[in-house]
C-alpha cells in the first residue's frame, strides 16, 4: 500500500475550493482572491520584448535577475525607507513560494509557528509541510492581530510568527504602533517575524508600515509579490527580503524547488515595479469605492462588519446558514471557518468583482439574511 508522508497528510485541501464546486457556473463569484483588473500594459510589453529578443529562454540566476532585484530593492527604499540590498532578495514563484521557502528554512519538526486566526490558509499548511505545528492566535474585535497575544503565545519552541497586513481574509490593516511592537517582539525574543505584505499597496486609510523598518535585529523577513499590486496573479512573481544568512538558507531551498522564477515573468515584474504606478492608485481607489457600497449594505442588513482598511475583502459576522443560503441563490462567498477555527460565524466576501455584480450580490445577501433569520 502506498504510504504518504505524515507532513503531507496534515495538509488540507483549501475550503475555498469546496465553495466553488458547490456553486453553479453562472454564480456571482465573490470568493476570489485576485483583482479583476488587467496587468499593466508596460509589464506585458516588457515580457513580449524579452521573449522576442530571446532573452527569456534561459535560466536566470537562482536569485533572479540583477535588474529585477535592484527594482525590488528600490521599491523597499521608495515605499518604506528600507535600505534593501539586492543581494538580500530572492525572486520567487509568487508570494506563495516565498512563504514556503521561509518556512522550510526556519522551522524544525516540533517547532511552532504563530499564525493569525482567521488567517490566510497557507500559513498553517506550509507550517505542516515544514514539519512544524501551527499555533493559531485569535484577533482583536476589529480583526487586527494583537502583538500582546502574539508575545504571550511565544515559547521556547517558537520558530516564527506571521504578520499579514493588510490581511486576507479580514482586510484589516495593522497600525504603525502594532508594527513597531511586532519588530520589538522579533528583536527581544529572537524569533523570526515573517511579514506577508502582498497587499501593501491596497490601503485605504493611513499607510502601510512594514515591521522591517522598525526592527533593530535581522529577525524580520518580508514577503511581497506583483500578484495583487499589479493584478498579475497568473504571472507567478513574488520575492522575499531578509538578512544575508536567512537569504542564504532560503536560497538552498529555492534552488531545488524552483531553480529560478520564470524568466518572462521577471522581465514583466521589473517593468511593473519601475514603470508608472498610477494604475495601482486607481485600482485601490476603485476597491475603496466598492468597499464603501458593501459596508453600507451590510450595515443596512444588520450584519456587524469591522471596517476593513485594505486588501479587497470584508468579513461580516453572519447568522448560521447565511453562506449556504447565498451559495444556493448563486452567490459565492467563503465561510470564515475556511480560514481557521475562530473564523466560525464570519464570512469572507471579496469585492474584486465589478459594481454591477456587487449590486446583484447585495440583493442576494438581503434575501439570504431574510431566509435564515
Ligand atoms: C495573504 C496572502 N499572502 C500570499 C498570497 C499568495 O500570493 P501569490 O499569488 O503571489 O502566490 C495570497 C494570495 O491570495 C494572500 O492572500
Amino acid at each position: 500500500m502506498t504510504e504518504f508522508s505524515s507532513r503531507v497528510e496534515r495538509v488540507s485541501i483549501s475550503g475555498i475550493r469546496e465553495v466553488f464546486e458547490a456553486a453553479g457556473e453562472d454564480a456571482i463569484n465573490m470568493g476570489l482572491g485576485q483583482p479583476d483588473f488587467p496587468a499593466p500594459d508596460h509589464a506585458r510589453e516588457a515580457a513580449r520584448e524579452a521573449i522576442a529578443a530571446g532573452e527569456a529562454d534561459a535560466y536566470t540566476s537562482n536569485m533572479g535577475t540583477q535588474a529585477l532585484r535592484e527594482a525590488i530593492a528600490e521599491k523597499f527604499r521608495r515605499d518604506q525607507g528600507i535600505d534593501a540590498d539586492p543581494g538580500a532578495i530572492i525572486a520567487t514563484a509568487g508570494g506563495s513560494e516565498a512563504l514556503h521557502v521561509a518556512m522550510e528554512a526556519h522551522v524544525d519538526p516540533g517547532q511552532e509557528v504563530i499564525v493569525p486566526d482567521p488567517g490566510f490558509v497557507s500559513y498553517e499548511n506550509l507550517t505542516h509541510l515544514a514539519g512544524g505545528d501551527p499555533k493559531p492566535v485569535g484577533l482583536r474585535e476589529d480583526l487586527t492581530l494583537d502583538p500582546g497575544a502574539v508575545e504571550e503565545a511565544i515559547t521556547d519552541d517558537t520558530a516564527a510568527f506571521v504578520v499579514n497586513s493588510p490581511a486576507n481574509p479580514t482586510g484589516a490593516v495593522g497600525s504603525e504602533a502594532d508594527m513597531r511592537e511586532f519588530a520589538r517582539i522579533a528583536d527581544e525574543h529572537d524569533v523570526l517575524c515573517l511579514s506577508d505584505e502582498v497587499y501593501e499597496h491596497i490601503v485605504f486609510e493611513g499607510e502601510h508600515h512594514s515591521p522591517m523598518k522598525f526592527a533593530d535585529s535581522d529577525n524580520v523577513a518580508v514577503v511581497g509579490a506583483c500578484s495583487k499590486t499589479y493584478s498579475m496573479t497568473g504571472w507567478r512573481l513574488g520575492w522575499i527580503h531578509a538578512a544575508g544568512d536567512r537569504i542564504d538558507r532560503m536560497l538552498r531551498v529555492h534552488q531545488y524547488v524552483q531553480a529560478c522564477a520564470s524568466a518572462p515573468a521577471q522581465y514583466a515584474a521589473e517593468a511593473a515595479l519601475t514603470g508608472p504606478q498610477d494604475q495601482v492608485e486607481e485600482m485601490a481607489a476603485e476597491f475603496e469605492r466598492r468597499r464603501d457600497v458593501l459596508l453600507d449594505a451590510l450595515e443596512d442588513m444588520g450584519l456587524e462588519t469591522p471596517t476593513p482598511e485594505g486588501a479587497f475583502y470584508v468579513m461580516p459576522k453572519v447568522p448560521d446558514g447565511f453562506v449556504d443560503a447565498c451559495i444556493e441563490r448563486g452567490l459565492v462567498i467563503v465561510p470564515g471557518r475556511a480560514f481557521g477555527e475562530r473564523g466560525e460565524g464570519y464570512a469572507r466576501i471579496s469585492y474584486a468583482t465589478d459594481m454591477a455584480e456587487i449590486e446583484a450580490a447585495i440583493g442576494i445577501m438581503r434575501e439570504a439574511v431574510a431566509a435564515v433569520r
